[in-house]
């Protein structure tokens, strides 16, 4: 439904250009992994006292939640670097059946990292065979039919499960309490976001300003994925209509055509805040209703335009609604 937006959160996955230019700016080690701090501080931690160790023991099961585009799957690929393990890669919706995890979590051997994204949509059966996987590497699975089947107990090699969620809420609570490490990806500050932006203009040798940097930083929704795409953007940009050089020139016209404003909102989400106060002015709103208006499904308002404006404190969630705030109103000019 609807338009391609630019600054939308969403992964392209399916997308196999994205893909790869997205695959091709992932850092790799913590050293490249820009921002996050305290969870990087904490990992490394973990990760040393496990190689100090050295006795056959994992790295505790990690839990990624927050925000599309943070930095999750990037993450995921740095702990099992920094641990030298091999890394597998599957998701909640990919495993269709318990005998697809048994015969994923039967292949992995000692040390090996399991990151499952989008975890909270795992199958109940699924997400039950993994509680007694995760908790003492066990695997317990019916064999046969009918009056013949028994249950056998199977040994699995030690392993770390990393799961990846953009939504914690949906995690039951068996599963979560599963994870020894549990860590919430925090939107970037302005000056990470800039050093993300230095850095994939490096990778794409492209020569950016200090200037334009500055003004990308402030436009990129706090947001690595999205920073990424509006260097691409106005790269391409620059190319066509300038010397190839990002500057704040160049940089501001790219921005003016794109009709993404200094704060990152792009006309989808002006759309909506507009909407929600016209429709309902001063009044709590339900998620349905705001989908009704912009005809977007409700989870997508959920997962892609909302959390940022509730970052920057464009609208607020009320148990009634949700409504946009001063802030919000004055930023695009509504009377309020
Ligand atoms: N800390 C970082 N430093 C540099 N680049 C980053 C960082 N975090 C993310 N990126 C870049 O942002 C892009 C998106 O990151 P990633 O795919 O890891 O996000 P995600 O949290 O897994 O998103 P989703 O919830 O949609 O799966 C990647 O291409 C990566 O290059
Ligand atoms: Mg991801």
């Amino acid at each position: 439904m609807g338009i391609e937006r630019l600054v939308d959160t969403k992964s392209r996955a399916n997308d196999s250009a994205e893909e790869v230019f997205e695959q091709s700016l992932r850092p790799t080690d913590f050293e490249n992994y820009i921002g996050q701090e305290r969870l990087k501080n904490n990992l490394k931690l973990a990760i040393s006292a496990v190689k100090k160790r050295n006795d056959g023991g994992t790295l505790d099961h990690v839990l990624l939640y927050g925000p599309p585009g943070l930095g999750k799957t990037t993450m995921a690929g740095v702990i099992a670097h920094e641990l030298g393990a091999n890394l597998k890669i599957t998701s909640g919706p990919a495993i269709e059946r318990a005998g697809d995890l048994a015969s994923i979590l039967t292949n992995l051997a000692d040390g090996d990292v399991l990151f499952i994204d989008e975890i909270h949509r795992l199958r109940r059966a699924v997400e039950e065979l993994l509680y007694s996987a995760m908790e003492d590497y066990k695997l317990d699975i019916v064999v046969g039919k009918g009056p013949a089947a028994h249950s056998m107990r199977i040994d699995l090699s030690k392993f770390t499960v990393i799961g990846a969620t953009t939504r914690t809420g949906a995690l039951a609570g068996p599963l979560r309490d599963r994870f020894g490490i549990i860590h919430r990806l925090e939107y970037y500050k302005n000056n990470e976001i800039k050093q993300i932006i230095t850095r994939t203009a490096g990778i794409l040798k492209t020569e950016i300003t200090d200037d334009a940097a500055e003004m990308l930083s402030t436009r990129s929704r706090l947001t690595p994925r999205i920073a990424n795409r509006l260097v691409k953007r106005v790269r391409d940009f620059a190319d066509v209509n300038g010397d190839g050089i990002i500057d704040e020139k160049t940089t501001k016209s790219a921005l003016e055509l794109l009709e993404i404003d200094e704060l990152g909102l792009d006309p989808a989400d002006r759309n909506m805040l507009r909407l929600m106060e016209e429709n309902y002015p001063g009044r709590p709103i339900g998620l349905s209703t705001i989908a009704a208006l912009t005809g977007d499904e409700a989870s997508t308002i959920e997962d892609y335009y909302e959390p940022y404006l509730l970052q920057i404190g464009f609208i607020e969630r009320t148990p009634r609604g949700r409504m946009v705030t001063a802030r919000g109103k004055k930023h695009l000019g509504l009377n309020s």
